[in-house]
Order: structure tokens, then sequence, then C-alpha cells
């Protein structure tokens, strides 16, 4: 998809603040500081769309970008990271009963975008929320970030080792850097193709649109 425009539609801090579906929607999931953010701004050429930072923890609600192509419309949803050792419990929780909510119900979920950096290995969390896309029949991309912190050599190795650990086929293994723009056009292809189906046809909308 030829992205023409961008932009920030609303952030939510609890189910009930979440948007009605009115377009297929590719969310972003991993670990806090694995570049979420920033491999989202990437992808529409933006760079301070989505506020990203240094600091772990910095995405804390979940956050709609409507991108719109010449044909049609898709939306972004930035989800706050997981495993930062220094949340305290309560927002844990908060973090838990949003992603779930967000998992769990929404019909205009077409694809998750799974991040992973490419120097660490798959974890608990990662394994769970894989699991819980796989029962929800949500198509997943393993997007492996920070790609420009290897070198060409010790990258394939690491794919490798990610893509069978991940038991997904390699055409949803992307590497990616956020830095380079390494795998963006990869990336748009697995989104383009999981998202083709346009969200009026589906019956799921109007489970979708309750509130
Ligand atoms: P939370 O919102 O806290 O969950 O983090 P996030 O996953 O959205 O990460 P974010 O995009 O804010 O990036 C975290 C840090 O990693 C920032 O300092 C980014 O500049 C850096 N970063 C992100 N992507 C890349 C990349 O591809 N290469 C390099 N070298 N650094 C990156
Ligand atoms: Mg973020």
């Amino acid at each position: 998809m030829r992205v023409m425009r961008a932009e920030f539609m609303l952030s939510a801090a609890e189910p009930r603040g979440f948007p009605i579906a009115e377009a297929p929607e590719v969310a972003f999931l991993g670990r806090s500081n694995v570049g979420k953010s920033s491999l989202l701004n990437k992808l529409v050429n933006r760079r301070k769309l989505a506020r990203t930072s240094a600091t772990p923890g910095k995405t804390r609600l979940l956050s709609w970008f409507r991108v719109v192509g010449e044909e049609r419309e898709i939306h972004f949803v930035d989800l706050p990271g997981y495993g930062y050792a220094k949340v305290a419990k309560s927002e844990r929780r908060q973090w838990k009963g949003l992603v779930e909510a967000y998992l769990g119900g929404r019909e205009a979920l077409r694809v998750a975008v799974l991040l992973q950096d490419l120097r660490r290995d798959l974890g608990e969390d990662e394994a769970l929320l894989m699991r819980w896309l796989r029962a929800r029949e949500v198509p997943t991309v393993l997007a492996l970030t920070k790609a420009d912190k290897w070198k060409p050599m010790q990258r394939a190795k690491r794919v490798k080792a990610l893509s069978d650990a991940a038991e997904l086929p390699a055409s949803r293994v992307v590497v990616t850097s956020a830095t380079s723009g390494l795998g963006v056009a990869e990336l748009w292809a697995a989104i383009d193709e999981l998202t083709a189906e346009a969200l009026s046809c589906d019956p799921g909308v109007a489970a979708s649109r309750r509130p």
C-alpha cells in the first residue's frame, strides 16, 4: 500500500475508550523498548507520529493511527509494551486488562505484528501471546527488530533460530530496522496481503461495533 496520509486518531486507557472499528487493524505487540513505535513510524515514513523513547514503558495506552492509501484505509494500533520490570503491579494489571480486551474481542484485528529484538530469545510472554493469537486465528508476523545492531552474517543465524522457535513460516518472519528501513517493504507486503479484505464485507464488524 502506498501511504498517502497517516494521522493519529486516539488513545485509550481502558476498553470503553476503544474506537468503533472502521477499517482493518494491524496491532504492534512486543516487549517494552523493542521498537514498536519506531517501526510503526518507519512504515508510514513519519518520524514522530507514534512517540518513541529510550526509556522503556513509554507507551502506556493503546493508540490508533489512520493510514490512508490510494484505494483503502487501514488502522495501526500501537500497544503498550510488556515485560518492563520497573512497572508497578497495578500498571501491569492494567496492561493485561487492556491488551486482553483488545486481542480477545476486536473483530477488526487482521494482523498482529509481534516484535522481537533480534538479539534476544523468545520468552514466555511471547509464547503466551502467540498462543492467544493462534487461538483467535489472528495471523501473526514476527518482526525481528534492531537488525542494524548485528552484522549480516550473524543475523542469518538468529533469524533461523527465532523462526524455528516461533514455529512460523519464513514468509511470516521479517528482519527489520527502524533505523535503516531494512524489512519495511517485506513487512508491508505481509500487511497488504493480510488486510486486503474490506472490513465492510465482514459480518464480524457488527459485533465489534458493540460498545
Ligand atoms: P514502549 O513504548 O516502551 O513499549 O517501547 P517501543 O517498543 O515502542 O520502543 P521505541 O520505538 O520507543 O524504541 C525504543 C528505543 O529503541 C528507542 O531509543 C529507539 O530509538 C530504539 N530503536 C527502535 N528501533 C530501532 C532500530 O531498528 N535500531 C536501533 N539501533 N534502535 C532502535
Ligand atoms: Mg512505544
